[in-house]
């Protein structure tokens, strides 16, 4: 790939090709169970600082990080009375970016009603809290990814920094050939989620280790494009795992036996770093104690968090905690 194509493809701040068409999707923006009260959060996403709050009805709301006053962060507002009151000067915002309030006016003025910032429309599904950034009149329906319809009982969903631009962990996550090499030894030891774990075939364990070839073959699909990586499995049979890509960043993993769906999502950040979205469900059962415990600690498609952070305990600053 040529450097103008790959900045092409990974540049997403406003008014950027890759950033319009990012901007045409509902995009995952922060799990529910981040935002239980009304403390902000901090969401940057596609290059601009957003946070996300509750507003006392318990609306969730995504706007822009900045007070248009004096640059002052929001993150550090207070949340009360129907939006959130910059904690300089004590501009306060409702939901959809009006301003409500200018306290240091005087009596009678109406200047606030010229101000707003920036509110883009959410929807909460699938444990999630989705975020639509793009013009208000090519608004699509809701995300309905099969996961993202599920009670939150059936799932566990996590989001985590990747010090990477989104494309490449995409890249990761549709390739299959790294599992027989990267992953070998994790699939191995996750004996709750992984291709060792209880009702799976271990037959599969040989397979990929043994075909380190994978062929791949994709097939363009209505709903988005399936890729095929088949490995020999024996003499007269193929072994064939099929990942789908969803555009923009959306995938889902081929399940194992009747281990969880798996699926992820790969959100620009910014041009250097991305959320990585990762998913693990059943469509018709709930996720089990040990199975939710089992994901909390970096089991399936998870890491175990430094707490109050969205970084992996294992990370780029300690060599991924390799000796
Ligand atoms: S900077 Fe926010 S009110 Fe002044
Ligand atoms: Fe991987």
């Amino acid at each position: 790939m040529r450097q103008t194509q790959n900045e092409r493809l990974t540049r997403t701040d406003p008014g950027t090709p890759m950033g319009d068409l990012f901007r045409r999707y509902w995009l995952p923006a922060l799990t529910l169970a981040e935002l239980p009260d009304a403390d902000p959060v901090r969401v940057p996403l596609l290059g601009e600082k957003l946070i996300a709050i509750r507003d006392s009805s318990g609306r969730a709301a995504i706007l822009q990080e900045a007070c248009p006053h004096r640059q002052a962060s929001l993150y550090f507002g207070l949340c009360a009375d129907g939006g959130i009151r910059c904690p300089y000067h004590g501009w306060k915002f409702d939901t959809d970016g009006n301003c409500l309030d200018i306290p240091g006016e005087p009596d009678g003025s109406t200047f606030h009603e010229q101000i707003r910032i920036t509110a883009y429309p959410t929807v909460q599904r699938g444990g999630v809290i989705w975020v639509y950034m793009g013009p208000p009149d090519q608004q699509p329906e809701p995300p309905a990814f099969e996961w993202a319809t599920l009670p939150v009982e059936n799932l566990f969903v996590t989001r985590r920094i990747q010090d990477c631009n989104y494309l490449q962990t995409m890249e990761g996550g549709l390739d299959s050939s790294h599992l027989s090499w990267l992953h070998g030894g994790t699939i191995l030891t996750d004996t709750v989620l992984g291709i060792g774990g209880p009702g799976t075939d271990s037959r599969i364990l040989d397979i990929i280790a043994t075909d380190r070839k994978p062929v791949y073959e994709t097939l363009n699909t209505a709903g988005g494009l399936l890729l095929g990586a088949r490995r020999n499995a024996d003499e007269t049979n193929y072994y064939w795992r099929i990942t789908q890509f969803i555009a923009p960043c959306f995938n889902i993993i081929a399940p194992t036996g009747d281990l969880t769906l798996n699926a992820q999502a790969w959100v620009p950040l910014d041009d250097q770093r991305c959320w990585s979205w990762a998913v693990n469900y059943y469509v018709d059962k709930p996720l089990s104690a040990a199975e939710r415990d089992a994901m909390r600690k970096g089991g399936g498609l998870h890491v175990e968090f430094v707490p109050g952070t969205h970084q992996g305990v294992a990370n780029h600053d300690n060599d991924y905690l390799l000796d």
